[in-house]
């Protein structure tokens, strides 16, 4: 398949980046970043998440995030919730699109949600049937597509049949997770292609992490095969709090530099990124994982 004309970058640092910070980030400093990733042009913009404080402490006070943001006509924030509770308090904060999560492996949903991947669905239904009442478009994410912490491989199938459900009970769109970071560029594409025969390719979205340095190889390779898409965290911030060693997500500003040199389009800044993403390392009190951003501030010249 030729690679795409146009790529909408689904910006996921303020949620899968800063839920994975060892130290919670104020409420003002998240704000801050959302509206800066936002003005950078990022049409998608993951601004927090309704779980469990006990679980995530780092995404406490997401309803404070959303009700600060300078809401930019046209940017999309949705926010993530395991269940009826997390949709309810995000409808609450005046939250317009959300996400639900689940995995193709057993163990990581039990870590990650604590209980089965078939339990997580029924969670879920109420979820997207509340949603559709409402007009809220739900995404669902689909953890460990290439290989899990706790159980090693997973099969395309198994990740084909759990995207297909989340699809039936309405899921618009469906991201597949790379959430350790394992996959290959084949092995991706594979994956991509066995549930692209049970979900329209249209209906997903590609999310990696680049802990084995793989992520913009997996990029292009599900580029072509149909993926228009992609998950990126400025920065490269993140991880997951339940897959341990599961380095960052691939972060934005590489991605964009990419696709920019493929002349794909995004609608994005490069340069109001990069600004971004300094923002947010400066409150972390480190470096940007971006390969891309460091090159830029003349570290590899
Ligand atoms: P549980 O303990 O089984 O839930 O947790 P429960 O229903 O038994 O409730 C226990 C307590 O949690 C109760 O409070 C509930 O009220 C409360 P208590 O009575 O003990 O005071 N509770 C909630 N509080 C706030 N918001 C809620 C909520 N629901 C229940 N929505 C639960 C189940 C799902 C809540 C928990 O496991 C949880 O919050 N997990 C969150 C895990 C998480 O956020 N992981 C990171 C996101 S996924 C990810 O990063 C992967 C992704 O990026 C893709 C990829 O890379 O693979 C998306
Ligand atoms: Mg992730």
């Amino acid at each position: 398949m030729p690679l795409p004309s146009r790529v909408t970058l689904v910006e996921v640092g303020p949620r899968d980046g800063l839920q994975n910070e060892p130290r919670p980030v104020d409420v003002a400093t998240r704000i801050a970043l959302v509206d800066r990733l936002a003005a950078a042009g990022l049409p998608v913009v993951e601004a927090g998440s309704f779980v469990s404080a006990r679980w995530v402490p780092q995404m406490a006070d997401s309803a404070a995030v959303l009700s600060g943001l300078s809401r930019r006509p046209g940017t999309r924030y949705p926010v993530l919730v395991p269940n009826m509770k997390g949709f309810d308090a995000a409808m609450a904060a005046g939250a317009d699109e959300v996400a639900v999560f689940t995995a193709a492996s057993e163990a990581f949903c039990q870590r990650n949600i604590n209980c089965s991947i078939a339990d997580s669905l029924d969670r879920f239904a109420p979820v997207c049937r509340a949603a559709a009442d409402r007009g809220v478009p739900v995404r669902g994410y689909v953890s460990c597509v290439l290989g899990c912490p706790y159980e090693g491989e997973i099969t395309p199938q198994a990740v084909a049949t759990v995207a297909r459900r989340l699809a039936e009970i309405g899921c618009a769109e469906i991201s597949l997770g790379d959430t350790i970071g394992v996959g290959t560029p084949g092995r991706a594409r594979g994956m991509v292609e066995a549930v692209a025969e049970e979900v329209p390719v249209d209906r997903l979205a590609a999310h990696f992490h680049d802990t084995y340095g793989q992520a913009l190889a997996n990029i292009l390779a599900v580029m072509e095969a149909g993926i228009a898409v992609i998950d990126t965290s400025v920065a490269g911030l993140g991880g997951c709090p339940y897959a341990r060693g599961a380095s960052g997500n691939v972060a934005t500003e590489d991605v964009l530099y990419m696709l920019d040199g493929l002349d794909i389009g995004t609608g994005v800044d490069l340069g109001r990124v990069v600004e971004a993403g300094r923002f947010i390392c400066d409150a972390l009190g480190r470096g940007p994982e971006s390969r891309v951003a460091r090159a830029m501030a003349g570290g590899s010249a």
